[in-house]
C-alpha cells in the first residue's frame, strides 16, 4: 500500500540502527544494568533533581498502550506535608491490611522481605510518584488493556529512573482508594502503584534473594 492509499495518516517510522557488530555487547550492557537494580526501602535525604524525574515520566509516557490511549497519570510529589499525609494514610491501611486481612499464605511469602505495616520510606524518599490507571470518565475516553499499558509505562519508568542512578521500591498499599484524595485526583483514576524515589542510604541493605536463570524462564521453541 502506498502512503497515499492508507485511510490514516502516517510518518515514517523513526529509525534506531544499532550496527549488528555493536547489537549483542548493547543488549549484555543493558542487562547487567538491569542486574543492579533493586527494591530499596531505606534512602537518603540527598535531592533528587527534577529534571531526572521528569525525563524518566517522558521515557515512561512513550510506552504502546492500548488503542494508544495512554491510560496514565504521574502525580509526583516532593512537598513534605503531602508526603506526611500520604504516609500517614497508607500506614493505616497497611496495618488494618497486615493485623486483620492478611492470609498466612501472603504472609509467608512477604517474610523473606522483612515488610510491615510502617511506610517511613514515603517521608524519607525525596519524591514519590503516584502512577494512575485513567478510566472511562466525563472527559476521558474508555481505554483499552488498562492494566497491561500501565504496567508496561512503569517498567519503562523503573529502568528510565534505575539507569539515571535512582533507587525505587514499587508499593503497592491495600486497597490504594484513598490515594485519590491525598493526590487530589478524579474518580476515573485509579492509583496503580506507589513508587519512592531517591538515592539508597549509605547503609541500605537488601534482603538476600535470587533470580531464577535465564535458561529456567526462557522457552525457545
Ligand atoms: C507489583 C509489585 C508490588 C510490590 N509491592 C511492594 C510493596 O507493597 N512493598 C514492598 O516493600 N515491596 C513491594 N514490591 C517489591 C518486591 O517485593 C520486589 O520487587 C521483589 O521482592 C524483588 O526484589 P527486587 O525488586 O529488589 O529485585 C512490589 C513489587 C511489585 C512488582
Amino acid at each position: 500500500m502506498t502512503l497515499q492509499q492508507r485511510p490514516y495518516p502516517v510518518v515514517p517510522a523513526p529509525r534506531f540502527d544499532v550496527p549488528g557488530s555493536e547489537a549483542t555487547a548493547r543488549a549484555e550492557a543493558f542487562a547487567d544494568v538491569m542486574t543492579l537494580r533493586r527494591t530499596v526501602r531505606d534512602f537518603s535525604s540527598r535531592p533528587v533533581p527534577f529534571a531526572i524525574v521528569e525525563h524518566a515520566i517522558r521515557a515512561a509516557a512513550t510506552a504502546p498502550s492500548g488503542a494508544n490511549l495512554q491510560p496514565w497519570r504521574f502525580v509526583v510529589i516532593t512537598d513534605p506535608e503531602r508526603k506526611r499525609l500520604l504516609r500517614e494514610a497508607a500506614e493505616a491501611e497497611e496495618r488494618d491490611f497486615y493485623e486483620r486481612r492478611v492470609s498466612a499464605e501472603w504472609l509467608e511469602a512477604l517474610a523473606p522481605l522483612g515488610t510491615d505495616w510502617r511506610k517511613p520510606f514515603l517521608e524519607e524518599a525525596p519524591a514519590v510518584i503516584v502512577v494512575f490507571e485513567v478510566h472511562k470518565g466525563p472527559s476521558t475516553p474508555r481505554p483499552y488493556y488498562v492494566k497491561e499499558s500501565v504496567g508496561i509505562a512503569v517498567g519503562f519508568l523503573l529502568a528510565a529512573l534505575h539507569q539515571a542512578g535512582l533507587a525505587t521500591l514499587t508499593h503497592t498499599p491495600s486497597p490504594m482508594r484513598f490515594l485519590n484524595e491525598v493526590c487530589e485526583r478524579p474518580r476515573e483514576e485509579r492509583a496503580y502503584v506507589v513508587i519512592p524515589v531517591g538515592y539508597p542510604a549509605d547503609d541500605a541493605m537488601v534482603p538476600d534473594i535470587t533470580r531464577k536463570p535465564v535458561d529456567e524462564v526462557t522457552i525457545r521453541l
